[in-house]
């Protein structure tokens, strides 16, 4: 296959996955609002659905650094570009956001004497943070300005 078709189809792919990353995340803060002093039945729902937008941000999260890191690879732009070097430092800020912010926050949840309110707020908190680092990393990534 020719190499301009290859690299074609990972862009695409990148830009999938990122859309695959970010749209999910808008779900979020309604459905954690709804969570606000419901029966139990119906927090499991709500969580479950959480849940499975989590699953999908970070498996989404997986392939767009798979696809960024071979594009890096194959494609004209070196690694030491200011907007390749900024997305990845805002990266790994978000990395450390997912993993802490939402997994941890999550399994607290039935945690006996817990206070919910405040779990709901730190989530819907994290939710945002996260929300605009992505927004921030695609402006990175779209408008590629060169910043230093
Ligand atoms: C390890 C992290 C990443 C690396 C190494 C990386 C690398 C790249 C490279 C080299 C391109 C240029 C393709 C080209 O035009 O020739 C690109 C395009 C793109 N990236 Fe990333 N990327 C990363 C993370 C992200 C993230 C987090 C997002 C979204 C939030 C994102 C969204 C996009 C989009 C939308 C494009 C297409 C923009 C365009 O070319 O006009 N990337 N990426």
């Amino acid at each position: 296959m020719k190499y301009d078709v290859v690299y074609g189809i990972i862009v695409f792919a990148h830009v999938v996955s990122a859309v695959l990353s970010i749209g999910p995340l808008v779900l979020l803060m309604p459905v954690i609002k709804r969570l606000h002093g419901v029966k139990e039945e119906i927090e499991e729902i709500y969580l479950a659905i959480i849940k499975v937008i989590i699953r999908v941000v970070m498996h989404a999260g997986h392939v767009l650094v798979f696809s960024g890191v071979l594009l890096l690879i194959l494609g004209p732009w070196p690694w030491y570009t200011s907007w390749v070097i900024m997305t990845i430092a805002v990266m790994l800020l978000s990395g450390v956001f997912l993993a802490k912010g939402f997994t941890f926050v999550l399994r607290r949840f039935h945690d006996p004497g817990v206070d919910k309110k405040n779990i709901l707020f730190r989530l819907n908190r994290t939710s945002w943070i996260y929300l605009g680092l992505m927004l921030i990393m695609l402006w990175l990534m779209v408008q590629k300005p060169m910043l230093w």
